[in-house]
């Protein structure tokens, strides 16, 4: 049986290769880059950067599973220059063709992502971090354990987004859904017991600047990265959604993985599972529930899930609210480009939702409607 380090996150890297490769010989560098990172010190992180960045002819014999861990290794010294106020790319040039090239071989934007910081980073002495600090290997960790999960969860998404809500297995598999979901609160009380605002907001959060790669602007690899957006595309968010969430979630996906921007593509274009809830009810739910008695159940389970993750996002909201306090903070909005107002309008949404949805699985709010934004 595969444990949670072997998968592959829905492409073929392989997790556990990626950990254990060292194809820059970073492991020293990286270490110090700590120390570094302490004393401010960018003329040292840039030379590293510097010896580091190997030949472009070289990354050709690089494996996918290498071209992932040196993205990771040279990521940790791209976010470190960038805090310390400088351009990664304006004072190492010739980085730029290999982020390129990395980028073009994993098929993932040419910067590190919040996979290679968290997923694809060692655990124990090799690890990978800006500061050494716990908090930032907690905030790690809480990322790291979510994504098996996440990636199961969007399987049963895709399943799900293509079955008939009158069939009796949809109830049962959405409660898989939500059993995958629920890892996202346990993640985020780690993180309320374990980290500070004020660690996130003054000592974490400003490696998560972006950094310019050839005129475009690429985001930091934040938590914000986590595809819990994809599956509000699925169950709502691609016909209900607003248009600031909408943008959030496009702009969000290209630092996902090929198989995630091939689902968000498809639900694009097909009606959300709660659209199709909606319309299976029609303006006779009594009559509805009648011919199909599943209806029910699926509509109890979607509320289910929606409920899960609206208590993610209070929490989230919540730590979120403290670390962007305008006493605190260093920066307006989050790493991912979006503001905490944002985050209170999509836990509005999801909440609204899990109303609707709920009401169906009732007898007595069974008949009211809810209109979509788009068919
Ligand atoms: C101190 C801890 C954290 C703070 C201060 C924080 C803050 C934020 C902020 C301000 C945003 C808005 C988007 C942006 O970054 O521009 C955001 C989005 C997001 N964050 Fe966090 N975050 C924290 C930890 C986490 C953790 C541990 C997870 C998951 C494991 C997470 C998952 C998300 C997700 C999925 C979004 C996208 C919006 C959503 O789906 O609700 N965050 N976060």
């Amino acid at each position: 049986m595969k444990s949670p380090t072997d998968l592959d996150l829905g492409n073929p890297i392989r997790v556990a290769a990626v950990r254990e490769l060292d194809p820059l010989a970073a492991d020293l560098a990286c270490y110090t880059l700590r120390q570094q990172n302490a004393e401010a010190d960018l003329p040292a992180m840039t030379a590293a950067l510097r010896d580091l960045t190997p030949a472009v002819g070289r990354v050709a014999a690089f494996s996918t599973e290498e071209c992932v861990a040196a993205m990771r290794d040279l990521g940790m010294f791209l976010g470190s220059i960038r805090r310390h106020e400088a351009e990664p790319l304006e004072l190492v040039p010739e980085a730029l063709p290999v982020l390129h090239e990395l980028g073009r071989r994993t098929d993932m934007v040419p910067r590190d992502t919040v996979h290679h910081y968290c997923t694809w980073n060692p655990v124990g002495v090799r690890q990978r971090m800006y500061t050494g600090d716990v908090q930032e290997a907690y905030l790690q960790e809480s990322v790291r354990m979510v994504f098996p999960h996440l990636r199961a969860g969007l399987e049963l998404a895709s399943t799900l987004s293509d079955m008939p809500l009158e069939d009796p297995k949809f109830a049962q598999l959405t409660d898989e859904l939500t059993t995958h979901v629920e890892t996202m609160v346990t993640s985020i009380d780690m993180v309320v017991s374990h980290v500070s605002p004020e660690f996130f907001a003054r000592t974490l959060r400003p490696y998560f600047e972006e950094i310019t790669v050839d005129g475009r602007v690429l985001l930091g690899p934040a938590a914000a990265q986590v595809p819990l957006w994809l599956i509000d595309e699925a169950v709502w968010a691609s016909d209900r959604s607003e248009p600031d969430y909408a943008e959030f979630l496009r702009d969000s996906v290209p630092y996902s993985l090929r198989r995630w921007r091939e689902l968000y593509d498809h639900w694009e274009r097909v009606p959300s599972i709660v659209s199709r809830l909606v319309d299976a009810f029609g303006a006779d739910a009594e009559e509805a529930v009648r011919k199909a008695p599943a209806l029910r159940l699926s509509a109890e389970a979607l509320a289910r899930l929606l409920r899960v993750i609206v208590v993610f996002r209070g929490r989230h909201l919540s730590i979120a609210r403290k670390a962007y306090d305008a006493d605190l903070r260093l920066y307006p909005v989050g790493s991912g480009g979006a503001s905490v107002e944002l985050l209170k309008q999509i836990i509005d949404l999801t909440r609204a939702t899990a109303q609707l949805t709920g009401a169906r699985g009732r007898k007595q709010g069974a008949a009211h409607g809810g209109e979509r934004r788009s068919a």
